[in-house]
């Protein structure tokens, strides 16, 4: 029997897979329940990870900096990125907990600087750190659609990939 395939979050496809079409990428029985699995076509790192929601393709490009999903813990459906402590549900593309380097959430709301709970808020100190951080734009994670064909996962992917 295939396994489950997740339902891509309204508004997240990836550009450019509407009608692109499928490519074979890995072997379903390399994607046990739980795994992730970095693929890369040229300059795209694709994360796929089998979540309780099913299986799913999207970016391994943390929302925060970018850093490699692929490397971080998936507890259910939530992802927790291995460099700031930020955590996203890979079912939903949302924020879980706010990266400790603060900056702006995928609303573009700016958070600060994270701070453990029972403690006052660390203080934003001025310069071009604090500067930095309210211009880092938290990117959406973006999904590709995903098939089974005959035991192998096949993911959709933009043209040049
Ligand atoms: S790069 Fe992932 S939380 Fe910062």
């Amino acid at each position: 029997m295939n396994p489950t395939l997740a339902a891509i979050p309204a508004g997240l496809q990836a550009p450019g897979t509407h009608d692109a079409p499928f490519e074979p990428i890995l072997d379903v029985v390399d994607l046990p329940a739980g795994a992730l699995v970095r693929i890369s076509r040229g300059d795209l790192d694709l994360l796929l990870a089998n979540t309780p929601a099913g299986i799913i393709a999207t970016d391994d490009r943390c929302p925060h900096m970018s850093a490699p999903l692929s490397i971080g813990v998936l507890e259910g459906c939530v992802i927790a990125c291995p460099l700031h402590e930020g955590r996203f549900d890979l079912r939903t593309g949302e924020t879980v907990q706010m990266p400790t380097t603060g900056g702006l959430d995928a609303d573009g709301r700016y958070h600060l600087v994270w701070t453990p709970g029972g403690r006052e808020p660390k203080a934003d100190v001025p310069g071009k750190k604090a500067e930095a951080r309210r211009l880092t734009r938290i990117r959406r994670l973006r999904y590709y659609p995903v098939r089974i064909v005959d035991e192998r996962i096949e993911v959709a992917l933009p043209a040049g990939s």
